[in-house]
């Protein structure tokens, strides 16, 4: 079954043109000016613009905080509905289990004929043990060549220490895994933690006290280092200041193939959230914490620069009535709220209407940064690109949609949204995955199951200087 999609604007990494896109099957035959197909179902896309669909690439349907578990994969509709069509999970290595094996084992409980986008994993190393870095490379051959590993959340299963670092980067790099990392100093969290709990300070603001841009920036230098003596990229998930950002850069600058992301939440939203009234603070609770202004800008202008390649949701399903569960009460503090906010739907819908409207970034960098650039790291080669070889994964983007963001109708099935009542300008209007419609007006239309896993190739772009 063939398609043609006529007449929009089409947006890729390199520019924005009218041109026409044929389909056959689950691929992109042509991308050009007045394309024919016979017997093609015709889709006329005037006024509208075509993207390729996105590619999230920091994803958590299996992140468990303190024993609250976030919502899985019966969610990935939002994604679609959000033009993602591609979704990276990270999977946290369970203890006495292998890396593969983990991610073997949930992904045919919990992602195999539930996903409703196409999607594949990132392991997270938590248990360094010799045979387990000696596993690394398996990675590779199973098509899951990404690994991160958390140097912030002292105490829980997940933490790792430098020496785990240091050792992933050694052995990643033989194969061509990529090595991320969550870069926050977690004893620097700790200590500030008990002091400001001693002293009463519990509320869901005292998590930004806690965890000031120093935490992230000397975790983020320590890492650079650490990468620098294994001769390894490295990329650094959620980046949320200037001064983690200036390591980056540095870095960059003297020849290291250092990387990184940020996320929608941190272009947009401030720590001045995490003080809102009736414990609704605890909603804004991720970490790295939510900065200030100064710290936003400096972002917008990282992405649009080019400092940072990628800007992801790092999508984590928790409910307010969970996060108040925990943090509220006597005894409890914002180090108990599940950490992590829910932006599965709302990332390019948030890029678009503040970044593109907003004159910070152009159609073209945004495409890069939601879409191509993340398939490009992470192996993912027929994603995330408008071409031909390349599989349909296509958004038309209707630029005069106007709408208010609300978690009433958004479908990640979380009870908030971090964006409640933020103006949005544009939608994805249709969304096709492989060549099939799975979003029609607005409206998810697709099935359980429409996702596919897909097996990543090792020496994504970190690799490629
Ligand atoms: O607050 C966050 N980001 N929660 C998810 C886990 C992580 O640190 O990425
Ligand atoms: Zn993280
Ligand atoms: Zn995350």
């Amino acid at each position: 079954m063939s398609l043609l999609i006529k007449n929009g604007i089409v947006v890729t990494a390199e520019g924005e043109g009218k041109a026409d896109i044929l389909v056959d099957g689950e691929s992109i035959v042509a991308v050009g000016a007045d394309l024919k197909a016979d017997g093609a179902e015709v889709i006329d896309a005037e006024g509208k613009y075509v993207l390729p669909g996105g590619v999230d690439q920091h994803v958590h349907f299996s992140f468990t905080y303190k024993g609250s578990k976030t919502r899985g994969f019966e969610t990935s509709n939002a994604a679609a509905v959000g033009g993602t069509t591609t979704l990276i999970e990270f999977v946290n290595q369970e203890k006495g289990k292998g890396l593969v094996e983990t991610i073997e084992d949930y992904r045919k409980t919990d992602a195999d004929n539930i996903a409703m986008v196409d999607y594949t994993f990132h392991s997270v190393m938590t248990d360094p043990r010799p045979e387990v870095i000696d596993e690394i490379p398996k990675l590779a051959d199973a098509g899951y060549p990404t690994m991160k590993l958390f140097m912030a959340y002292k105490g829980q299963f997940f933490h790792a220490d430098d020496d785990a670092i240091l050792q992933a980067l050694q052995k990643g790099k033989e194969s061509g895994v990529t090595i991320m990392v969550h870069a926050e100093n977690a004893d620097m969290i700790d200590v500030a933690t008990k002091q400001l709990v001693a002293e009463g300070k519990v509320g869901p603001y005292y998590h930004a006290v806690s965890r000031p841009p120093v935490v992230e920036a000397e975790a983020t230098r320590r890492a650079i280092y650490l990468a620098e003596m294994a001769d390894a990229p490295l990329y650094i998930v959620h980046v949320t200041c200037k001064e983690a950002l200036e390591e980056v850069k540095a870095a960059y600058n003297r020849g290291q193939k250092i990387f990184g992301e940020t996320c929608a939440h941190y272009l947009v939203l401030d720590e001045s959230d995490l003080a809102r009234p009736n414990y609704e603070g605890a909603k804004y609770v991720c970490s790295p914490a939510l900065r200030t202004e100064e710290h936003r800008e400096a972002l917008w202008e990282a992405v649009d620069r080019k400092w940072l390649n990628a800007i992801s949701s790092d999508h984590c399903g928790f409910d307010f009535a969970e996060q108040k569960h925990m943090g509220y009460g006597e005894g409890k503090s914002f180090a108990d709220i599940p950490n992590g906010a829910p932006s599965l739907q709302n990332r390019l819908n948030i890029l678009w209407t503040y970044g593109v409207e907003k004159g910070k970034i152009s159609r073209s960098r945004l495409v890069d940064l939601y879409a191509t650039s993340p398939a490009k790291v992470n192996g993912l080669e027929k994603k995330g690109q408008l071409k031909a070889g390349f599989d349909a994964d296509i958004v038309i983007f209707d630029p005069n949609y106007k709408g208010i963001i609300s978690a009433k109708t958004n479908l990640e099935g979380v009870d908030y949204s971090p964006f409640e009542g933020f103006e949005q300008i544009g939608r994805p209007e249709s969304v096709f995955l492989r060549g099939k419609k799975i979003v029609d007006n607005g409206n998810y239309i697709g099935s359980k199951g429409d996702g596919q896993l897909i097996h990543a190739k090792p020496f994504g772009s970190s690799y490629q200087w």
